[in-house]
């Protein structure tokens, strides 16, 4: 039985230094730099940088677009484009704030927010609005955004997702429908039809994850990379300098 816990106990502090390794030496490997006053560092990266020869650090997709005039950097998802505002590595976080409603008091939605097949996801702590923009018809009780009041007496309304009257048609009375998300916070209390537009300005927060094809490659102490002509995610940059590309994605020595 000793034997057993002394060797479970070598075990997970092997592991533990390993780990620990691994996390001071991945933003060593690829390039950082700030942008309005943000840091940015891998698994996100420079737009316009390449490493060398076509190769970029970091996942296709969270390329930024950095600006000199002390604007956050600029994150684009599904062409659509958001400030990238926060970030925390430690917790794996970033906020993000939609671009056309930044600054503005009365923002009238434009687009779904649409992470498609990014490593990203939705933490517990945010909530989707639902607009509906326009409306030619509606019920008489409910309150709507006044801000955005129309010549020709249409209306427009705003609803946490799935609190809009269900025996209404809203899709059929109104000419547009959009939903975005807001962190929970921020709309709690509020009036929505009033406070959406601080709540939005807020911006909303989302979790990255390791990329699949990449997961071999960072438990190796590696920073994953890609071709930027073929934008696949096929390049393993390792910590003593080497390049992998040839698709087996993991450092030598790292891990035996
Ligand atoms: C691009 O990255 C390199 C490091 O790889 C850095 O030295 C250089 O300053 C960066 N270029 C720009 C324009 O930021
Ligand atoms: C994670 O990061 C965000 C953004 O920096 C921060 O607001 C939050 O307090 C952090 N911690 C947790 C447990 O979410
Ligand atoms: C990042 O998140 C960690 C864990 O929740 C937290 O301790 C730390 O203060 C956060 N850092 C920043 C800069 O928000
Ligand atoms: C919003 O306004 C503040 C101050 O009015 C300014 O510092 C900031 O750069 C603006 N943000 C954007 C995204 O334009
Ligand atoms: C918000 O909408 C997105 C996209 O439809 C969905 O994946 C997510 O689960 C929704 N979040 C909440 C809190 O309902
Ligand atoms: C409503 O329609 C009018 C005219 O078509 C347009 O100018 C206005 O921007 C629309 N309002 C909203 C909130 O979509
Ligand atoms: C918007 O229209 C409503 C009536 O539909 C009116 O009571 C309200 O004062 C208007 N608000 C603005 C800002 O024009
Ligand atoms: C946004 O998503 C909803 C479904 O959640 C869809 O009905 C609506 O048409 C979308 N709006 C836009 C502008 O793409």
């Amino acid at each position: 039985m000793p034997k057993l816990v002394n060797f479970l106990l070598a075990l997970s502090l092997d592991l533990f230094m390993k780990s620990r390794a691994i996390d001071t030496t991945s933003s060593i490997v690829c390039f950082a730099s700030y942008c309005g006053g943000v840091l940015i560092r891998y698994p996100f990266w420079q737009q316009g940088n390449t490493t060398s020869a076509g190769k970029s650090c970091g996942y296709t997709g969270f390329g930024l677009a950095y600006s000199d005039d002390g604007r956050p950097p600029i994150l684009t998802l599904s062409s659509d484009t958001y400030y990238f505002k926060e970030i925390n590595y430690t917790n794996n976080t970033l906020t993000l704030i939609d671009t056309d409603v930044a600054n503005q008091t009365c923002p009238r939605a434009s687009h779904n927010v649409t992470i498609g097949d990014l490593p990203l996801s939705y933490r517990k702590l945010v909530k989707n609005l639902t607009f509906y923009f326009n409306c030619t018809a509606y019920p008489s009780a409910l309150s709507h955004i006044q801000c955005l009041n129309n010549s020709k007496g249409k209306r427009s309304y705003v609803f946490e997702e799935g609190d809009e009257a269900s025996d209404f048609d809203w899709s059929m009375n109104c000419e547009d429908k959009v939903v975005v998300t807001v962190n929970e916070n921020e709309i709690n209390g509020a009036s929505l039809s009033t406070g959406f537009g601080v709540a939005m300005n807020k911006g909303f927060v989302l979790n990255w994850e390791t990329a699949t094809p990449c997961a071999k490659c960072e438990i190796s102490g590696g920073n994953c990379g890609f071709d930027r002509v073929n934008n696949v995610q096929t390049l393993c940059y390792c910590i003593d300098g080497s390049i992998i590309t040839d698709g087996t994605k993991s450092c030598k020595g790292m891990l035996t």
